[in-house]
């Protein structure tokens, strides 16, 4: 098939890219650079440099799925830079379905988040579960939702909301163990922690994100779905940094800066349940401990 990744200089596209290949695919990569690296891009696959508020509609005539991450992934920054957050993920978004539309591509896969259930009262947490975003961020990815949706419903497409836990692994340029990562190198003597450590999540490895995202793909009967990909584990955040610290041989004194988010718009409590894309014959292959010690070996 011929596809398209929106974001696939980034860090799960790029995943999702090389899988697509490693399939057979005649894949394009879309990305502006504007954090995606060119190194990532697998050299099979095609890189054109557009930006997707642009009309794509001539780069994307013929194509039988488009996968679209291109996002800003910042949860923080959508704090600070609300509007930005909005043109990057709602606009761009809303823009990007136009060109699809014109181009008359009929399916798209939409990388959503976890993020926009908020602080969910149920755990593990279904797709039926009521959307309340507690950031930004989140607000706007349920925004590309529903543009999705009304674009199946309007023209015809068939599509995807792919609703991400935590997802972690080489390169990966954001997160809590990029984070933890990168103090450690600087000081090994002490690490700040955001928060209290008691935020409590659930994290996937990208090979498991990717894995999810083909199966959706391939098997999903209605025109319009949302899946959550996670796994069925929790980790606290100080349960993390004693993981890391383990694995690197550190034995740094860890000061927490003690407030119960470790940032405005941070849940402190996410686990999925991923019952309908595991329905779909999906399942998390690498435990958390292992995802980790892969993750860490990839960033030295
Ligand atoms: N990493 C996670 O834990 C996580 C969790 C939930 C959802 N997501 C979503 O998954 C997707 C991928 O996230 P990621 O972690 O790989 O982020 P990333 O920043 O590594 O990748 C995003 C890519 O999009 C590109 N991009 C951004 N704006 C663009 C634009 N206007 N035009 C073209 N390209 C543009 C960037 O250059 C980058 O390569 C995003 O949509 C993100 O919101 C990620």
């Amino acid at each position: 098939m011929k596809v398209a990744v929106t974001g696939g200089a980034g860090f799960i596209g790029s995943h999702l890219a090389d899988a697509l290949v490693s399939e057979g695919h005649e894949v394009y990569v879309i990305d502006n650079l504007v954090t995606g690296k060119q190194e990532n891009v697998n050299e099979k696959a095609i890189f054109m440099k557009r930006d997707i508020h642009h009309d794509l509609s001539n780069e994307l005539e013929g194509m039988d799925c488009v996968f679209h991450l291109a996002a800003n992934p910042d949860v923080k920054s959508s704090a600070t830079d609300p509007m930005g957050c909005f043109e990057e993920n709602v606009s761009g978004t809303l823009m990007l379905l136009e060109s699809c539309r014109k181009a008359d591509v009929k399916r798209i896969v939409f990388a959503s988040t976890s993020t926009v259930y908020g602080e969910a009262k149920v755990f593990p947490t279904p797709e039926s579960h009521p959307c309340a975003p507690i950031s930004n961020y989140g607000a706007s990815k349920l925004a590309g939702e529903a543009f999705v949706s009304s674009y199946c419903a309007t023209y015809g497409m068939k599509g995807t909301s792919m609703r991400f836990a935590n997802i972690y692994g080489e390169r990966s340029t954001h997160g809590v163990m990029y984070d933890f990562y990168h103090k450690l190198m600087h000081d090994s003597k002490r690490m700040e922690i955001l928060g209290d450590g008691r935020q409590e999540k659930s994290y996937l490895h990208v090979s498991d994100c990717v894995s999810g995202i083909m199966a959706a793909w391939k098997k999903q009967d209605a025109q319009y779905d949302v899946f959550n990909v996670g796994s069925h584990e929790k980790v606290l955040v100080s349960e993390i940094a004693a993981l890391m610290c383990r694995i690197l041989g550190l034995t740094p004194e860890l000061n927490y800066t003690g407030t119960p988010r470790g940032w405005a718009g941070d849940s402190r409590l996410m686990l999925l349940d991923c019952a309908k894309l595991k329905a779909l014959g999906w399942k998390a292959g690498l435990g958390f401990e292992n995802g980790v010690r892969r993750y860490i070996q990839g960033l030295k």
